[in-house]
């Protein structure tokens, strides 16, 4: 089914999958700002890595101890804004909510456990906003539910009586915004292959009546995909055999061209070469990999594997990051792999990156970008085309896609990284699998 560049932007796009179970369902998935500068999707990763690294002690405490670090954390000189919760330079979805359904662009994101809608309260706009009351599905989350308590991030602990709703926060820091609102179940609407149409019902949904007007200037909201009980990848996942798949078009591809996000397994074929185990931690959402060895033109860098360890470092998959962060010892023997392999190349400035080149002409004798790939534990490698790691940023100027994470800390690859390659995350079996994949089918 050619569905997509057919319908009205407006329309919730489900296509049917290739399998033909009719258990699986389907949605469009685009690049969220064609043609924003590489420059701000930057510095918007940059707080969502701080965003990141402040989650891991959770490991250890409880995630309000970690809000509150977060909030009275000096040291933190990036601002804490919701781009650092929700990034920037991200992929979006439309997905309908409510009854009768109301549609809302949202951010794919699998760093976030909290689906949040903007309502009415905020500087909203009339008429983009989640309207709760109208909804005959709703039904809010008492803040002393073990929901709010135990599975809501930034959930408040102010609950006067047990009936009043659960209110989250997410405005870390002064100055910036974040999200604050409340917290219910309402349904998702979903397509199925043949016009069938599904609901999944008691999605836990938050109501920003405040948010990052940055962040979210054009989009309504944050799609869940994160592992985590209340999140609509779960709840999508389980309803839909154990597992929801991304494709990702390359970033710079025009408006029309979209990618998808697929509930149901059998995606990605299930082999050695192409799957490699997640590591999952119940208090915190990202999906963990194992990686064994970066490759630069056929050759295994020396890294220290600490820097892979998930107890010192450790990588994850995030959708909502854009370039690849790695940390210190990973980057510079990445960097100084590719950039001695791009030494005939004439440099040019172009901050924050730094390693740009010109690229204006084809000149001959002029070196190759380099083939990088990065060796999962197991069989499976990920070797992504040379404009997925050496980018665009503007006409005639390409950059090493690359940024230095703290060390000791996690390292993230990126949506950049992901871009052309289908991605299974299989939840029952705890795996993902990829392929690379032009996301058109
Ligand atoms: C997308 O738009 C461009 C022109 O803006 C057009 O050439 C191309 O065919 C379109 N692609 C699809 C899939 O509609
Ligand atoms: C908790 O505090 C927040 C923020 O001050 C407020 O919006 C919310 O209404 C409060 N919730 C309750 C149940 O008092
Ligand atoms: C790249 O090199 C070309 C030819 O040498 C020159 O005209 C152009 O200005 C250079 N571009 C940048 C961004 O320095």
């Amino acid at each position: 089914m050619a569905l997509r560049g057919n319908l009205p932007v407006l329309l919730l796009l489900f296509a049917a999958a290739a399998t033909a179970s009719g258990k699986s369902a389907r949605l469009d998935l685009f690049p969220a700002a064609p043609g924003a500068s590489v420059t701000a999707r930057a510095r918007g990763d940059r707080r969502r890595h701080a965003y990141i690294s402040a989650q891991l002690p959770s490991r250890r405490g409880g995630r309000q101890r970690v809000a509150a670090e977060v909030a009275s954390s000096s040291a933190v000189s990036l601002p804490m804004s919701s781009g650092a919760y929700a990034g920037t330079g991200q992929y979006f979805v439309k997905v309908l909510v409510g009854t009768p359904a109301q549609e809302f662009t949202l951010v794919a994101d699998t760093g976030s456990e909290l689906t949040w809608v903007k309502c009415a309260g905020g500087a909203s706009p009339p008429g983009l906003v989640f309207r709760p009351e109208a909804s005959k599905s709703w039904a809010p989350v008492p803040c002393s539910s073990d929901t709010c308590k135990l599975d809501v991030p930034f959930s408040l602990a102010n609950c006067s009586s047990s009936a009043s709703p659960c209110s989250y926060d997410y405005r870390y820091k002064e100055g910036s915004a974040g999200a604050l609102g409340v917290v219910g179940t309402d349904s998702a609407t979903i397509a199925l292959p043949g016009g069938k149409v599904a609901q999944l019902q008691d999605v836990v949904l938050g109501c920003s009546s405040t948010h990052d007007g940055q962040s979210f200037k054009s989009v309504d909201g944050v799609l869940s995909l994160g592992n985590a009980k209340i999140s609509f990848a779960s709840r999508a996942a389980a309803r839909f055999g154990g597992s929801f798949s991304y494709c990702l078009v390359d970033h710079l591809a025009p408006r029309n061209a979209t990618g998808y996000l697929a509930f149901g397994p059998g995606q990605v074929p299930r082999t050695p070469a192409t799957q490699t185990k997640l590591f999952l931690d119940p208090a915190m959402p990202f999906y963990g990999v194992k990686v064994d060895a970066v490759h630069v033109a056929g050759q295994a860098l020396d890294i220290p594997a600490e820097v892979w360890d998930p107890k010192s470092g450790g990588v994850i998959l995030d959708s909502g990051t854009t370039l690849t962060v790695l940390a210190t010892p990973a980057y510079k023997a990445v960097v100084a792999a590719l950039t001695k392999l791009l030494a005939g190349v004439p440099k040019v400035d172009f901050p924050p990156f730094e390693h740009c080149y010109n690229w204006t002409a084809p000149r001959p004798g002029a070196p190759e970008i380099p083939k990088l790939a990065v060796q999962f534990t197991g069989c499976a490698r990920l070797e992504p085309p040379a404009k997925s790691y050496v980018i665009d940023v503007k006409p005639g100027v390409k950059c090493i896609g690359l940024q230095e994470g703290e060390w000791p800390g996690v390292s993230v690859i990126g949506n950049i990284m992901q871009q052309e390659h289908l991605w299974e995350f299989d939840l029952k079996n705890m795996e993902v699998r990829f392929m690379p994949s032009t996301c058109t089918r």
